[in-house]
């Protein structure tokens, strides 16, 4: 079902697009609106070459977590986590392991509604709204605190979602203070638009986004590097998407798509 005008949760204004829903557009799922489809459209524009970018991010998340779950991280954290579509979080970690406890944190209400509904036969899962850069009212969410527990390691997955915060909002020192709260064996799972030397299309993208969204920062590769610190990198670093511990030969028009917008990485705190 793809919704044209009729809001699909309350209170939700359908001619405003929302960063989940755009991101939905581009994932090829259908919970999004004519203005969602249209900002995606004018992303799509300026750099054609990346309609396999969303789902190649998609692929990087499956990986990651089963990777967590294969060496026994039970406990997921997905912060702006976006609407459900195909390849959770969940069905990623129990694919592995049906014990996983997993919470999904979003700030877009439709993401609650639409979680919920998806989630509510999954009793190790919740879905909390809350906005990330407040990470005490993530932690005493009801949903995270029956799920999950501080004082063993926790998987933090900040994927796609630290490119929303500005400058101005120092994602430095919130991605600093999440790594304060977790105990050692705990991961940070984290991607971020890449702003490559040389690439013009980089300004233009970020300028829709900023005019339609409000938001979107592309950072180099130093800055992405830079929330790790501290941390003992995963095997291969801070990499295209396309290139962190692929299972399978990566097709070439893969990895150019992939290095134009998104690089990401996994560390451990020791
Ligand atoms: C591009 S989507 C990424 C979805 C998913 N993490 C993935 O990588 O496939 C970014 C998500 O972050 C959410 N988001 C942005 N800013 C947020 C904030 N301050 N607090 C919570 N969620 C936020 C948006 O609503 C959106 O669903």
């Amino acid at each position: 079902m793809t919704h044209q005008d009729a809001p699909a949760v309350a209170g939700i204004d359908v001619a405003v697009p929302s960063v989940a829903r755009v991101y939905d557009y581009l994932l090829g799922g259908k919970d999004n609106f004519a203005s969602d489809r249209e900002v995606g459209d004018r992303l799509l524009a300026i750099a054609p070459d990346t309609t396999r970018t969303a789902p190649i991010h998609r692929e990087f998340l499956v990986r990651g977590v089963r990777y967590l779950a294969g060496i026994g991280v039970t406990q997921f954290v997905d912060l702006g986590s976006g609407l459900p579509t195909a390849d959770n979080t969940h069905q990623a970690a129990h694919a592995v392991d049906p014990r996983c406890s997993v919470v999904y944190v979003d700030h877009d209400p439709i993401v609650l509604a639409h979680g919920r509904a998806i989630l509510a036969d999954h009793p190790r899962t919740a879905v909390v709204q809350a906005d990330f850069r407040s990470p005490d009212d993530v932690v005493s969410a009801p949903g995270f605190e029956r799920l999950i527990d501080l004082s063993k390691p926790v998987a933090w997955l900040m994927l796609s979602v630290v490119h929303h915060l500005g400058d101005e909002e120092n994602p430095n020192a919130l991605v600093e203070e999440y790594k304060s709260r977790m105990t050692p064996g705990s991961h940070l799972f984290l991607s971020h638009f890449l702003r490559r030397p040389g690439d013009e299309r980089i300004d233009r993208l970020e300028a829709v986004m900023q005019e339609s969204l409000g938001s979107g920062r592309f950072r180099t590769q130093d800055e992405i590097e830079k929330y790790f610190d501290g941390m003992e990198m995963v095997h291969p670093g801070v990499v295209s998407t396309a290139l962190w511990r692929p299972t399978a030969p990566v097709a070439p028009g893969d990895l150019e798509t992939s290095h134009i917008l998104i690089s990401g990485g996994m560390a451990q705190k020791t």
